[in-house]
């Protein structure tokens, strides 16, 4: 599954951030590509603006990318991603068992990760996310005073956090319980989850970490597309 059904409200542009260009190319389009060329999925189910769906099944009329034989179904998103992927899980072909959830975002995820994602969760592990270690230094805070200030209340043990990206892969029936146990918190995005293994942690199951790839980064800012295009000027076309 590609989410894509967001606005971009950070990035700023005029046009949802997965049709954004990247050196020409949509986001969402490079998405797609990292997702075809790791050859381990059978389909893929794209969230999008609900007001964009036509533009999108337009995009993807011909499968996922050209040239693949990955079928692709355009779905409407919500108002948060957590909704948005419940839309998605709503949208699995019946023999679906493995699910990939992947930001259209992290455009620039090498197949590898993709590939490394998707055997760890055949390899029996139910709830599998790839995830880096942390640079910088982490503190919990607390509510600001009159000035603004927050006070600091803990200093989080570095060696023991992971900054987590996706594809995040999910044995199919696991996510769906996580995301109808969570359902309540879908729909008001102060609360609604931000990644899906989270919601498999509410429920107490296991989620696993695999190396990450500093390439699945997430645009989400101006400056996350300028570092972004340095990237690709490093990472040849994936396809013609
Ligand atoms: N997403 C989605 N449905 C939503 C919100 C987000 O499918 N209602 C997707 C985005 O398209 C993106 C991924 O989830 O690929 C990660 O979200 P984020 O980086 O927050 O993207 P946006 O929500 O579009 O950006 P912003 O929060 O700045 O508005
Ligand atoms: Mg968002």
């Amino acid at each position: 599954m590609l989410t894509a059904a967001g606005s971009g409200s950070r990035l700023g542009h005029a046009v949802p951030k997965a049709l954004v260009e990247l050196a020409g190319v949509p986001l969402v389009v490079r998405a797609a590509q990292g997702l075809a060329l790791a050859r381990c999925l059978s389909a893929v189910v794209v969230t999008v603006p609900p007001l964009e769906v036509g533009g999108f099944q337009a995009l993807f009329a011909g499968g996922l990318v050209p040239g693949s034989d990955l079928p692709a179904t355009v779905v409407a998103g919500g108002a948060t991603r957590q909704a948005s992927v419940a839309a998605g899980i709503a949208a699995l072909a019946d023999d679906v068992d493995v699910v990939l959830v992947h930001d259209a975002a992290r455009c620039l995820t090498p197949p590898g990760l993709v590939r490394a994602v998707e055997a760890a969760v055949r390899g029996g592990h139910r709830a599998v996310v790839p995830a880096l270690a942390v640079t910088d230094t982490v503190k919990e805070v607390g509510e600001p005073d009159a000035s603004g200030a927050r006070p600091v209340r803990a200093t989080l043990e570095r060696t023991r956090l992971r900054a987590v990206q996706t594809p995040q892969g999910f044995d199919r029936a696991l996510l769906a319980a996580a995301h109808a146990a969570g359902a309540a918190l879908a729909a008001d995005e102060s609360v609604a989850a931000s990644d899906d293994a989270g919601l498999v942690e509410a429920l107490g199951e296991p989620v696993w970490v695999v190396p990450g790839d500093e390439r699945a980064m997430k645009i989400t800012t101006p400056r996350d597309l300028a570092l972004a295009h340095i990237l690709v000027e490093d990472i040849p076309p994936l396809l013609p």
